[in-house]
């Protein structure tokens, strides 16, 4: 971690809300789930869908993962009542993936059953090592007999290619991305290159399978291999899509969505953005850099 970025970090510990909320606005649709549902429709109207993610990670008590379930229950609701083009993102730990693993699969089950019964869909996003194997096995268990339910690799681990081969075989939904949380070296490539050469390898294995799968990058380098992969292995387009985070490279989402391409917007919201805006900025330096542009162009 950098001299700066030490500093950034601890200063923002130190800011007063309204001032971390200055910076964390354009990533999160807000506090509630009506200011989800404004943005999700702003985007639909663009012609792009969603999934939205009720912001919040590990808790420490199985009535806080009820809550969670509740909550994601309350965007399955909203997602009917205003017609939104939209599915639901978990983070497993909030649903008690920590405490008990099998406690959170009878969580995730009750969720993506109830996304059955409205023709919807719930990602199980990928946390950090502790969870991979549980979040796989709570995964592969709910596929079993839940075809709506999909699950996240993380090209910056060493072991997803292989994960990715096992999981082909069952004809997975997934979504690939590079990977947010800070890795041992023994688990995860540090360098980008290898990290984007897997990326590709991957997305090559899984397209080749004929898995659905959710492009999950900003990365110029990867959207261009990945439009040439899908030209040369001629790719149906009913078997991807692409997904950025909210208030991220909008040239380039637009770029894709003129290009005629599905692009997924992840909208988080919730009362717990601060924590995950503390959270994202000790876990990726490279936020730093993003907020600091952000400030000064605002400034100017
Ligand atoms: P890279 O980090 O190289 O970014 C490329 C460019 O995009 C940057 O140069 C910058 O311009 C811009 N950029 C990227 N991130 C930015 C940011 N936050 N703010 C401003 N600009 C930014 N991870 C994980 O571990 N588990 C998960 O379940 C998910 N889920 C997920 C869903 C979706 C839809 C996306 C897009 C990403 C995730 N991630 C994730 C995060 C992912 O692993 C990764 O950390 C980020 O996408 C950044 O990696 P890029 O591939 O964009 O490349």
């Amino acid at each position: 971690m950098s001299f700066f970025h030490t500093l950034l970090v601890k200063t923002a510990q130190l800011m007063p809300e309204k001032v971390l909320w200055f910076f964390s606005k354009n990533y999160i649709a807000g506090k509630t789930l009506s200011s989800a549902i404004k943005v999700v429709k702003d985007l639909n109207s663009k012609g792009m869908l969603a999934t939205i993610d009720v912001l919040g990670e590990s808790i420490e008590t199985k009535e806080e993962a009820l809550i969670a379930k509740e909550q994601a229950m309350e965007v399955f609701d909203a997602i009917v009542e205003h017609n939104l083009d939209a599915n639901v993102s978990i983070k497993p730990t909030q649903f008690g993936l920590a405490i008990d693993e099998n406690f959170a699969y009878e969580q995730i089950l009750g969720l993506v059953k109830r996304a059955g019964e409205l023709n919807s869909f719930v990602r199980i996003d990928m946390e950090d090592s502790p969870y991979t194997d549980s979040t796989l096995n709570v995964y592969k268990r709910i596929f079993k007999d839940h075809k709506n339910v999909g699950v996240v690799l993380q090209s910056y681990m060493k072991r997803t290619y292989s994960d990715a081969v096992t999981f082909n075989t069952i004809g997975t939904n997934y979504r690939l991305c590079k990977g947010i949380y800070i890795e041992p070296e023994s688990l995860a490539y540090k360098d980008k290159q290898a990290i984007r050469d897997n990326y590709m390898k991957t997305l090559e294995e899984m397209l080749k399978n004929s898995n659905y799968v959710g492009i999950a990058t900003h990365d110029k380098y990867l959207l261009d291999g990945s439009y040439k992969l899908i030209n040369e292995l001629n790719i149906s387009k009913n078997k991807f899509e692409f997904q950025m985070l909210l208030g991220v490279r909008e040239d380039l989402r637009n770029k894709i969505n003129n290009d005629g391409y599905k692009i997924r917007i992840y909208v988080p919201f919730g009362k717990d953005w601060y924590a995950y805006s503390l959270r994202r900025l000790k876990e990726n330096p490279q936020l730093t850099g993003h907020i600091v542009k952000e400030f000064f162009t605002f400034r100017k």
